[in-house]
């Protein structure tokens, strides 16, 4: 039946990542958006960058604008994401705190917004990517150099997440959890640690920027592994390339979108397979190939996602939907 609904036929949460500018000048995309899925993330308007001006200053606007619409249009809302070496701003930055202030605004800037949001984002990716490929710490320009021991800050953070709104969902998120047996390890250990120490956490997000040459039983071996641990799964950011050599020339004929479905067909019955009580979300890095992140970071002719870029089902949603 090619009419059925992914968010429909799932038994759990189809997410998407959006952003607001799509959704206030394409009606088509916010369209698709309300028909395919039933949770957003912000691709962007939820990073410490965006909705941290100044600080005594939070811009709100879009994070209220995707809350808002998501509450009127049935969707839950995943908030991504409260700490990332990535996302601080340079004003922050720039003020060169000690790890005792950096914490204690950090831990302001967690309580404000998970508690703005109490009981609206019923989930937040507390942490992002702070294992390196093969699981050593991160050496990043901003946490690294101010924490002896950057596991015991993350631990905090969670905890501080945890004060302000008890009931969402925590999560870790990363790329390459489920191929990289190092960084799955870390996570493990981060997670055992976590537990011996009481600082919370509900859930382990696997962000699943994979393309046609990623070997699918690695990959369910890794997911399978990292699922014994018990926590909630999400997987966080799913996209699939399939011009994985960067061709000018590539075309995405019907044999390769053929090989993508089965690709996604695959993943998902994966995660379906999983525990329902640890059955979160799957959600796609975007709603249409035509605004995939891919197009800039990675060639312009990709076509990673379900829907193409007139919002029709492309042959991976009948691969979403067979893997249900
Ligand atoms: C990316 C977004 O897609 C871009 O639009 C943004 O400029 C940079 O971040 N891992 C993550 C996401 O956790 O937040 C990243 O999103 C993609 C990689």
């Amino acid at each position: 039946d090619t009419d059925i609904s992914i968010k429909d036929k799932a038994t759990f949460k189809v997410g998407a990542a959006v952003k607001t500018s799509y959704l206030k000048n394409d009606a088509d995309y916010k369209d698709a958006l309300i028909a395919n899925f039933s949770q957003l993330t912000a691709e962007f308007e939820m990073k410490m960058e965006s909705i941290w001006a100044s600080e005594n200053n939070y811009n709100w606007d879009a994070v209220d604008y995707l809350v808002d619409f998501a509450q009127d249009n049935n969707m839950e809302v995943h908030g991504h994401t409260l700490v990332w070496y990535r996302s601080f701003p340079s004003w922050f930055k720039n003020q060169n705190n000690d790890s005792i202030a950096f914490e204690a605004k950090v831990k302001t800037y967690i309580t404000d917004v998970v508690g703005r949001y109490k009981g609206k984002i019923k989930s937040w990716d507390v942490v992002n990517e702070v294992f390196e490929d093969g699981g050593g710490m991160r050496n990043d320009d901003v946490i690294a150099p101010l924490f002896n021991d950057p596991i015991g800050f993350y631990g905090r953070c969670f905890q501080y997440a945890r004060d302000v709104d008890p009931d969402a969902k925590l999560f870790y998120n990363d790329y390459s959890v489920v191929i990289d047996s190092g960084k799955r390890n870390a996570i493990k250990d981060m997670v055992t640690r976590f537990q011996e120490k009481g600082y919370p956490i509900d859930g382990i997000g696997a962000q699943f920027h994979y393309g046609k040459s990623t070997n699918m039983g690695t990959i369910i071996e890794g997911f399978n592994d990292l699922s014994s641990i018990g926590l909630l799964m999400h997987i966080s950011e799913l996209d699939i390339k399939m011009n994985t050599n960067k061709s000018d020339l590539f075309v995405f004929s019907n044999a390769i979108a053929q090989e993508q479905s089965d690709i996604y067909k695959e993943i998902v019955s994966m995660y379906n397979s999983l525990p329902e009580s640890q059955k979160f979300a799957i959600s796609t890095w975007g709603v249409t190939d035509n605004y995939s992140w891919l197009l800039t970071e990675w060639h312009p002719k990709e076509y990673p996602l379900l829907l193409d870029s007139n919002y029709n089902k492309k042959k991976a949603y009948q691969g979403f939907i067979l893997g249900l």
